[in-house]
């Protein structure tokens, strides 16, 4: 059960629907049943290591079974008493994934922490996809995180409160070239996470989307189609996955809708998004013309 001081509990009940939590960051999570999806690296292992002192139980999902063994034994050794179940999920398949959502039903785990944050990208121009990738970005990016969340939601409901946690992108607040199909699956992230949440205002149930810009992670290699050299990022930009996580529990601890995290990258894309859609489609054109061709 999160935030087991009854102070804070009822400090946020009773705050009705100007909901908060006067505890910040990590130790509203005392002894919460975490999933975590994409555990295996990057953001979601990261996840799991700062919850780890705090949680109760932990399910962590992703492929590659021996990188979920190994965070398994890390977390274990930095909590004794920690539970963790990791599990192989194929979250592009959705019999794997149903499989999984039975299993979790079966297992009466009293779940009160959902982090979606599996996810992948595709570097390029839409007319040079392999559509394997495009479908597997529709598939994990959302249809597994729609689904899991379908699954998951009245489970947390019956746990009495909980959160929800969706990884967007700062892709998702405007269309990008190159980056077509990415951008509108985490577009639908952020949307989707907005507006559950304004559905579950009455309830005990908070849902925060985080919209990180760069981070170092796997992400950017398996993003990077094979032989493209033009590098997708602004290094200026790019922040370590500690802090990035570390202000997204924080912001979820504190039921805000959405996190960006960095100073910086907030304010570029404050200015990003407030610039109109006639100029951002002027900069777009002055861009990929300069490109060399694909
Ligand atoms: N890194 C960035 O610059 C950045 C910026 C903004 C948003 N994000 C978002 O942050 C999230 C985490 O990404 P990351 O940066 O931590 O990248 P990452 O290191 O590549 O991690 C991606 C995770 O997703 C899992 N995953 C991918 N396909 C899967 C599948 N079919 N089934 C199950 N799990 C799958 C991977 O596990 P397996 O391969 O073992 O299955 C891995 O654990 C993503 O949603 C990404 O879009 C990242």
């Amino acid at each position: 059960m999160m935030c087991a001081d009854p102070s804070v509990l009822s400090s946020r009940r009773a705050a009705g629907n100007v909901r908060f939590c006067i505890l910040m960051g990590i130790s509203y999570f005392n002894g919460s049943t975490i999933l975590i999806t994409g555990a295996s690296s990057g953001l979601g292992s990261e996840f799991a290591r700062q919850l780890a002192p705090v949680a109760a139980k932990m399910v962590l999902v992703a492929r590659r079974n021996d990188r979920l063994q190994a965070l398994e034994s890390e977390l274990k050794a930095r909590n004794t008493t920690l539970e963790v179940f990791a599990r192989s999920v194929d979250l592009r398949d959705q019999r794997d994934i149903e499989r999984f959502c039975d299993w979790l039903d079966e297992s009466g785990f009293a779940l009160d922490f959902l982090i979606n944050n599996a996810g992948l990208g595709d570097h390029g121009p839409f007319i040079n996809s392999e559509w394997e990738r495009v479908n597997s970005l529709l598939q994990v990016n959302i249809n597994a995180l729609t689904y899991l969340t379908f699954r998951v939601l009245p489970i947390i409901k019956k746990t009495g409160r909980g959160v929800i946690l969706n990884v967007s992108s700062i892709a998702s607040f405007l269309p990008l070239p190159n980056n077509a199909v990415y951008a509108s699956t985490k577009a639908y992230v952020t949307s989707f996470s907005e507006a559950v949440r304004a559905e579950l205002r009455t309830s005990n149930v908070s849902v925060t989307v985080l919209c990180p810009g760069p981070v170092k992670t796997e992400y950017l290699s398996h993003a990077t189609r094979a032989g493209d050299r033009s590098g997708h990022t602004a290094p200026f930009l790019l922040l370590p996955v500690e802090e990035v996580v570390r202000q997204a529990l924080e912001a979820a601890a504190k039921d805000r809708a959405r996190v960006v995290p960095g100073t910086l990258v907030n304010f570029v894309m404050t200015i990003v998004g407030s610039l109109p859609m006639f100029i951002k489609r002027l900069v777009y054109q002055a861009r990929l013309s300069r490109a060399k061709p694909h």
